[in-house]
């Protein structure tokens, strides 16, 4: 091959690759946008927790992996993203409190509180806290939401 082919079969290959990069990465990135939550436990804790999740009501109450604003009939937390909030430890504990009220005080009247779960098994409670623990929210967001409330609350640009 002539220098001058070389130079125009490598121009060809990085338009194409060009091309073939760029709604890829920008693909990337508007999913990294939309959903700023995430989780990392695997299949199995993620299934066997939301099993235990279901069964024990807490969709009642809470939104989880929900991004619409859902009128909800309680003023539960969203847990999306807890984990980066609360450690797994304090979950477990939460959980397994006879009173939950004694660790996290609520101002809703008692039918709306957040129940004990000192009844579920050891194993389940265990499960549902490391599970918990593993939703993460996304720095992106946080910064977002502080910016938000900031200026929601001063009237002023939040500063860099
Ligand atoms: C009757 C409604 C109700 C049910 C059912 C319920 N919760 Fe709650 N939960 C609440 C409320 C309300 C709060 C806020 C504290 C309070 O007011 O007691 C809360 C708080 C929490 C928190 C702490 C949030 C924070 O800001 O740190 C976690 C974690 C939690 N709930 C997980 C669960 C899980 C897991 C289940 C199911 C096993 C569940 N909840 C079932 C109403 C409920």
């Amino acid at each position: 091959m002539r220098r001058g082919e070389k130079a125009v079969l490598l121009f060809i290959v990085l338009v194409v690759a060009a091309g073939v990069a760029r709604p890829l990465l920008q693909g990337e990135e508007k999913h990294d946008r939309d959903i700023p939550f995430y989780s990392t436990a695997t299949h199995e804790v993620a299934r066997d927790a939301m099993d235990i999740y279901r069964k024990s009501g807490c969709k009642d109450c809470h939104s989880l992996w929900t991004l619409s604003d859902m009128t909800q009939a309680v003023p539960a937390p969203m847990l999306d993203g807890i984990g980066s909030l609360r450690s797994e430890a304090w979950l477990y504990d939460y959980l397994s409190s006879p009173n939950p009220q004694a660790i996290l005080p609520s101002r809703l009247k008692l039918k709306y509180r957040m129940p004990s779960y000192a009844t579920l098994s050891e194993g389940e409670r265990h499960t549902l806290a490391g599970y918990l623990a593993s939703l993460q929210v996304k720095d992106w967001y946080l910064e977002q939401t502080k910016k938000a409330e900031y200026e929601k609350l001063t009237g002023k640009e939040y500063p860099k």
